[in-house]
């Protein structure tokens, strides 16, 4: 089945997406990251775009190609997300984080590659929190009208989200348990609840495309 005809409904609304997982380096040659595909966050942009909006997506390394009509930025690391994100601020009417921000990183990145010393010791590293880049932007003098978020939830979904949605100030939360083979992390499908403070309504399973669109209507709900 195709995509029905979706009007300009996202004319003159600047979009901002970010997409996929970060990168915190370890040294020169490694880091710790997550399984993240950036599907959603792509298929949201792709979505976006074919409803006239201007989309701006921010995407951490992932093997995807940009859709038509959007403009990417390529960033890494959270720190680099959370910088590229605020230069955006100010035109954005709509932020989304898709992204799977690693929670930590290592509190600093040898300049070296960190060499094994052969005796069959352990190595530590030294984790600290990455900043929030959904909770900065949502919470910013300059916050955009509209802020989503999502939340990768392995057990009751709906309750952490409707947690994150008053913890991070947001309008919305898209909920969804990453603990499924068939619709988590690289899936082409997609099973959600959309959260607000008014109530909870599920969707799917469906495409990651169709999936898009049912967040894109209630965005639009939302704003008019
Ligand atoms: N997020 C973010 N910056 C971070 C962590 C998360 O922007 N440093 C965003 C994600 O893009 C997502 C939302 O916050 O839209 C929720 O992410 P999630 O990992 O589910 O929640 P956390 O707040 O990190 O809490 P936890 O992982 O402990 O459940
Ligand atoms: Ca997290």
């Amino acid at each position: 089945a195709q995509a029905v005809f979706k009007q300009a409904d996202l004319a003159n609304k600047h979009i901002v997406i970010t997409a996929g997982p970060t990168q915190e380096a370890i040294d020169p040659v490694r880091y710790l990251s997550n399984h993240s595909s950036g599907k959603m966050g792509f298929s949201l942009a792709a979505a976006a775009a074919e409803r006239g909006a201007q989309v701006t997506l921010i995407a951490g390394p992932v093997n995807l190609p940009t859709p038509a009509g959007v403009q990417r930025l390529d960033i890494r690391s959270a720190e680099q997300l959370l910088k590229t994100s605020l230069d955006c601020i100010s035109s954005c009417d709509i932020f989304i984080a898709t992204a799977a921000v690693a929670d930590y990183r290592p509190a600093e990145a040898a300049e070296q590659k960190i060499k094994k010393d052969g005796s069959g010791s352990e190595l530590s590293l030294t984790l600290i929190e990455n900043p929030d880049i959904l909770a900065t932007v949502a919470k910013h003098s300059d916050r955009p009208k509209t802020v989503i978020g999502f939340a990768a939830e392995t057990q009751q979904a709906e309750q952490y989200a409707q947690q994150k949605l008053k913890r991070k100030n947001l309008d919305a939360v898209v909920a969804n348990d990453v603990s499924r083979q068939d619709i988590g992390f690289g899936a082409d499908n997609n099973e959600i609840i959309w959260v607000t403070q008014s109530g909870s309504e599920p969707f799917g399973p469906a495409t990651k495309h169709d999936v898009s669109h049912f967040i894109l209507d209630h965005i639009n709900t939302l704003i008019h």
